[in-house]
């Protein structure tokens, strides 16, 4: 750690933000000085007496905060806490991959590389457990008032605060080192009207959601009314749905017909850094209704609830589709197989749909599933797709798809989409390819990401594509969304495969690799493309235009009304351009302002 060093503990506050009890270390990496946040080896961390009055507060709601692993280990780094469980343990290993266990856990992030990977479910429980990336403590919040209370006490001790909904986040941004969680899971309720009457012009159906609602349990809420509507929100079953989801923008397999999640919302209730109850929408505090539309998630506030459109339930149709080694061993075939297949991203997205495919040689090359037909009969779709069918069966490329029609958009869902696999390690990148970008460069972007895919022969990847233009059934809405997406055509994921214990020094090569190497030859592709903060890669360069283009002023402006002091923060939002997370990944500083 030699290029770290302390030289101060305690020292007055800068810019008399904080009380001159709770300032952390002042550390000076690369000549650079950093303030700190508080951590549990500064004298400003709270004693146990805070703490238990914390507790009191939350009405018993704060637990330590325990790595999923923990249970299977004899002790949780060197304190004194009790964990080891045997059957609890067993439990623990059976749900690994179980996504819903995973998110009903307290603090459990289901993407492990952004956790460091030191306490897993082994079999062996004298080896060691430490926390790694999770935080020491986390409020189960039950109530408004516990969140706020979460909120004051981070705020007023210069904690970091990670606000944890689902854990489900590939960039692992509701996970931190030495912080203070709140856990928003509980916040189940969801309230359906027929006729809105709040600020705007909306004056159709509408429903209120909680935090803590999961994308699945909603579209099965809305199914069940009568009569039945729908809401835009992600392909996942368990990913949040009011909470990083929307603050993020939000794509979705109805994005083509009804836009992006944040597109439809009508209304936000929240907690701001201060701590304050605000209401956000077209007639109060207009600036964060503006902002919480995509400006990023854990960055102007705590949100307990929207209120969103819903609309009628839909006909849909979708089509599975297969090349892989039953069909073909040969790289060349593939390859021009994916060419046809992506290239036709502007015909399938200006029809209103939403293609859901993996690509890559670990996951049998290409397997779409589905292809989103909303408001289609399988004969339409089997007409908006004959174009690839006639070219892969031009190029003799073998192949096998069906396709499926069902009365609601719903039981397509249920029936159509597939769930994923967590716990995998991958470091996460990705492009947003425009129309345009598309009908000029469309065979040198799939080039892109067949090399992507395998980037060397020894190092794999695999893409994980959304083709939509959440621009073709909704062109124009004043929000945050970077505005590429009124133009977009497809957006991929990229991950470069990791096995989640390498070195330091690996990890940040690797990392390197993905911005500058697999993430380079897509922006090189694609110079009217975009990228996505839900999606995307932590390094990226220029993340400020990437993520939210022309949007970018204003939302800085926006952070540094409602959260001037950073009590919020996630890697590259708007206005944490002077914060870092230092000491190999630990601790949160600012750059101290001179
Ligand atoms: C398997 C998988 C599938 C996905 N599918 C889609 C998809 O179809 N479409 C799409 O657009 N995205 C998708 N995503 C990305 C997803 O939108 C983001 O990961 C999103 O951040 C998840 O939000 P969450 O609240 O569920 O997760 P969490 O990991 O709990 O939180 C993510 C971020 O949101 C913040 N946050 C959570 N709740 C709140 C709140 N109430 N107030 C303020 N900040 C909050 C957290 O602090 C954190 O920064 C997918 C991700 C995965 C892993
Ligand atoms: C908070 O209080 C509850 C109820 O008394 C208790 O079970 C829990 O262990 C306490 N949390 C901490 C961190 O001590
Ligand atoms: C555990 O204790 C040892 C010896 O006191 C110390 O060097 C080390 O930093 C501690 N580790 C953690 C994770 O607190
Ligand atoms: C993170 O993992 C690396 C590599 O295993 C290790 O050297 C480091 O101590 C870990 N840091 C924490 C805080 O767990
Ligand atoms: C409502 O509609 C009017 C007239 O079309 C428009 O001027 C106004 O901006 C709209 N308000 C909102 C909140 O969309
Ligand atoms: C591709 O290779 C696998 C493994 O050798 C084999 O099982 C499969 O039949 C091959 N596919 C074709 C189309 O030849
Ligand atoms: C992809 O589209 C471009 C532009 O429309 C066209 O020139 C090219 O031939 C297409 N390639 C394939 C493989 O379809
Ligand atoms: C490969 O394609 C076949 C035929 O469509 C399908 O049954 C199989 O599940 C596919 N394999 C993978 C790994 O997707
Ligand atoms: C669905 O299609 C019908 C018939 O073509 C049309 O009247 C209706 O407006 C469409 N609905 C949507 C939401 O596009
Ligand atoms: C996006 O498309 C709209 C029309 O839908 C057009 O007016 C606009 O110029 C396009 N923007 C870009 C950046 O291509
Ligand atoms: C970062 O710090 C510099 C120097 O103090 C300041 O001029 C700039 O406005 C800060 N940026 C943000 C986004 O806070």
């Amino acid at each position: 750690m030699g290029r770290f060093s302390l030289f101060a503990s305690l020292l007055l506050a800068a810019d008399g933000a904080l009380g001159a009890k709770w300032i952390g270390e002042v550390k000076k990496v690369d000549g650079t000085e950093y303030q700190c946040k508080c951590y549990s080896d500064n004298a400003c961390w709270p004693t146990n007496k805070d703490w238990e009055t914390l507790n009191k507060t939350v009405n018993g709601q704060l637990q330590l905060a325990i790595p999923p692993g923990a249970v299977c280990h004899k002790s949780l780094g060197n304190s004194s806490v009790s964990v080891y469980d045997a059957a609890k343990c067993k439990d623990t290993q059976a749900n690994w991959l179980n996504e819903q266990w995973l998110t009903d856990h307290p603090i459990a992030n289901l993407w492990p590389f952004s956790t460091n990977n030191t306490c897993l479910p082994t079999d062996d429980p004298s080896s060691p457990c430490t926390r790694g990336f999770y935080g020491n403590y986390v409020i189960l919040a039950k109530t408004k008032d516990q969140i706020k209370a979460g909120v004051n006490f981070a705020r007023e001790r210069n904690l970091r605060l990670i606000i944890r909904n689902t854990g489900h986040d590939f960039m692992g941004r509701s996970t931190g080192f030495g912080s203070l969680i709140i856990n928003t899971h509980s916040f189940k309720d969801v309230n359906f009207v027929q006729k809105y009457n709040g600020p705007g012009n909306w004056t159709g159906s509408a429903a209120t959601v909680g935090a803590g609602v999961q994308g699945r349990e909603l579209y099965r809420q809305a199914f069940a009314q009568s009569p039945k509507v729908v809401i835009v929100g992600g392909e996942c079953p368990t990913v949040g749905w009011a909470g990083g989801y929307i603050q993020g923008g939000g794509h979705g397999p109805l994005s083509g017909i009804y836009g992006m999640g944040a597109d439809s919302v009508l209304s936000f209730d929240a907690i701001t850094a201060e701590g304050k109850y605000v209401t956000a929408n077209a007639k109060e505090n207009s600036d964060l209704y503006w902002a919480l539309k995509g400006g990023g998630p854990s960055t102007f506030a705590v949100v307990t609830s929207i209120t969103v459109k819903t609309f009628p339930e839909i006909p849909t149709a979708g089509t599975i589709l297969n090349i892989n080694s039953t069909h073909t061993n040969d790289s060349a075939t593939f390859g021009k197989a994916f060419h046809i297949f992506h290239n036709l991203s502007n015909h399938y997205s200006n029809h209103g749909m939403f293609v859901y495919f993996e690509q890559g040689p670990g996951l049998g090359r290409l397997h779409v599933a589905p292809f989103v037909g909303p408001n289609m009969t399988e004969t339409q779709l089997q007409g908006v797709l004959k174009p690839l069918y006639d070219q892969l069966n031009a190029a003799k490329i073998p192949y096998d798809a069906y396709t499926r029609s069902f009365p609601t958009f719903f039981e397509f869902y249920i029936d159509m989409f597939e769930d994923e696999q967590p716990n995998q390690n991958s470091i996460v990148g990705g492009r947003l390819f425009s129309q345009s970008d598309i009908a000029q460069h469309g065979d040198k972007i799939a080039d892109a990401l067949l090399f992507a895919s395998m980037p060397e022969p020894t190092q794999l990847g695999f893409n994980v594509g959304h083709i939509v233009n959440p621009g073709y059934g909704v062109p124009k809405v004043d929000n945050a969304i970077h505005p590429t997406w009124r133009n977009a055509s497809s957006f991929v994921i990229s991950n470069v495969i990791m096995s989640g214990t390498e070195s330091w020094a690996v990890r940040k090569d690797r990392e390197s690799f993905n911005t500058n190497v697999v993430g380079k030859a897509l922006r090189d592709v694609s110079p009217s493309g975009a990228s996505y903060v839900n999606e995307g890669d932590l390094n990226e360069p220029n993340w400020q235009q990437a993520y939210w283009g022309s949007n970018y002023a204003r939302l800085l402006k926006i952070r540094s009304k409602y959260d001037p002091n950073g009590v919020f923060y996630t890697q590259t939002t708007p206005g944490t351009e002077n914060w870092s997370v230092i000491d190999y990944g630990t601790k949160l500083c600012k750059k101290a302002s001179k």
